[in-house]
């Protein structure tokens, strides 16, 4: 038997990216590579890799850097060290990769399932690069998760249902990277969700780039949207939770409203990107839709289910934008009231239509209005995390935290919530009592009673 390989595989960037990481280590694990934490003494290390800003596709060569002296030392050691990077920035700028760094293989999102026979091409020809957008679903080809690896990746799971975008705004590399949307089919998404909750999975959260132009085939033939997927997948014996992420405000439809309402398993948080408040910006970037096209679909979504809470993303210093568009920005944070929210400054990316805008913020400006969104954004969610003190909350329990004793788990709203409690209760749904707010933690009880959830949930929803 030859011995194991080892693999070391390091992810930038989003969502997807962690579950790709996983997509891959499942299939390498049948050609004997197994996971390792250092890249020093992998013989295998996979950047997996995002381009979405300027910075986090730097990182990319300052981390091959690094692995230039690792590579070279595992040479002299008499080992070889393969280097691949994968994701975001090998489907963008392949080539330049080569040119720049000891790298072994390239390959893009959509070719994963050819890693193992690129990985040999490279032994034999020195090199090998792929980041074609093969017709092919990669989803058929990659192997699945190993009850084990299932088990030790935790109770709470990504599933990719959908993947690229046609949506194309102007400051997006995504379209490019990641391709045209395509979404898996509902029967192969149950499969996978079936295998992940026979192995102690509870909480799913569906991704895509754009989670909810989700439209895979049912077994029924038609076209199915996210709502009808997400009311399926919740007669999953053992799925508690459910999530999806990211979603778009103009493909939010009747059904994912409905799925709000009807269904427990569906929790009331959605990350809802809108990028700015201003019109004029929003045209620029070619988001499709105004402000108040935004609040509308807010209000759809509150009055479907009260307790629900949102999270959005921004960019600051979008080329054009002025102090009074930015005023709107801060005037829709201040009308929304989000529990969370993350926001960027513009950076223009290579092959976008608005990177041949000229830029008219200075960075000095963009750091200005960074500082006064993120503080507004603080704000809000400082005074919804302190609303939970006092109440009692579900929490799904996790996994063992840093403290002796203590177990932490999440609430709906992705809160970190600690007890002290026997670690048997992973993996369950316990009512929790909170007495107080440790930085962005809610430590409590377990609560004797089982909470009434709309009533201890609502006093909590933002917008107060
Ligand atoms: N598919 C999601 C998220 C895309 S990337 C969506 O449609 O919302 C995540 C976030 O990165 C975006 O929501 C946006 O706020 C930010 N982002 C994307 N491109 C950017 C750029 N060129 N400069 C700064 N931030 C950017
Ligand atoms: Fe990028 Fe826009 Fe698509 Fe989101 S919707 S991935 S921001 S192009
Ligand atoms: Fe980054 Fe690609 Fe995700 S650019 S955000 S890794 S889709």
């Amino acid at each position: 038997m030859t011995p194991p390989r080892k693999l070391h595989i390091k992810s930038y960037g989003c969502q997807m990216n962690v579950y790709d990481a996983q997509r891959m280590v499942d299939t390498l694990a049948p050609e004997g590579f197994v996971e390792t934490a250092s890249a020093e003494d992998a013989d295998l290390v996979i950047l997996n890799t995002c381009h979405i800003r300027e910075k986090a596709s730097e990182k990319v060569y300052s981390e091959l850097g690094r692995l230039r002296t690792a590579k070279d030392e595992a040479a002299r050691g008499g080992r070889t060290m393969q280097i691949a990077v994968a994701g975001c920035v090998a489907q963008a700028e392949g080539e330049e990769i080569v040119r720049r760094a000891p790298v072994d293989v390239v390959v893009g999102p959509q070719s994963y399932h050819h890693l193992p026979e690129l990985l040999k091409r490279a032994s034999h020809d020195g090199r090998a690069i792929e980041t074609e957008f093969p017709a092919a679903d990669k989803f058929g080809f990659l192997a699945q998760p190993k009850p084990e690896a299932i088990r030790a990746r935790g109770i709470s799971a990504f599933v990719t249902v959908q993947e690229g975008c046609d949506k194309f705004c102007t400051f997006c590399v995504v379209p490019y990277t990641r391709g045209a949307e395509v979404s898996r089919p509902v029967a192969k998404i149950l499969d996978d969700v079936k295998r992940l909750a026979d192995n102690g999975v509870r909480e799913l959260t569906l991704i895509g780039q754009n989670v909810n132009a989700y439209h895979g085939e049912g077994p029924d033939g038609q076209s199915w949207p996210l709502g009808k997927l997400l009311e399926h997948l919740s007669q999953v014996p053992g799925i508690a939770r459910l999530r999806y992420s990211t979603s778009h405000p103009r493909d939010v439809d009747d059904s994912l409203i409905a799925a709000h309402r009807d269904l427990d398993a569906l929790m009331p948080f959605v990350h809802l990107p809108v990028q700015s408040g201003s019109d004029r910006i929003l045209s620029a970037m070619n988001r499709k839709h105004t402000a108040d096209d935004y609040r509308r679909v807010i209000d759809r979504f509150r009055a479907a289910r009260q307790d629900i809470a949102f999270s959005s993303d921004f960019i600051v210093g979008f080329p054009g934008e002025t102090e009074e568009d930015f005023r709107a920005t801060l005037a829709l944070v201040t009308q929304i009231g989000y529990a969370a929210a993350y926001s960027f400054k513009y950076s223009a990316r290579p092959g976008t239509p608005a990177a041949d805008l000229q830029e008219t913020v200075s960075l000095a400006e963009m750091d200005q209005r960074l500082e006064r969104l993120q503080g507004l954004i603080d704000s809000q969610q400082s005074a919804f995390n302190k609303a939970a003190i006092g109440t009692t909350v579900d929490v799904l329990f996790e996994r063992e935290a840093r403290k002796e004793g203590q177990i932490v788990g999440r609430t709906a709203y992705l809160q970190p919530a600690h007890v002290m409690a026997s670690p048997d209760i992973i993996g369950k749904t316990l009512p929790v009592r909170i007495d107080s707010l440790e930085r962005y933690s809610l430590l409590g009880e377990l609560a004797t009673k089982p909470v009434a959830r709309e009533a201890a949930l609502s006093s909590m929803a933002t917008g107060a």
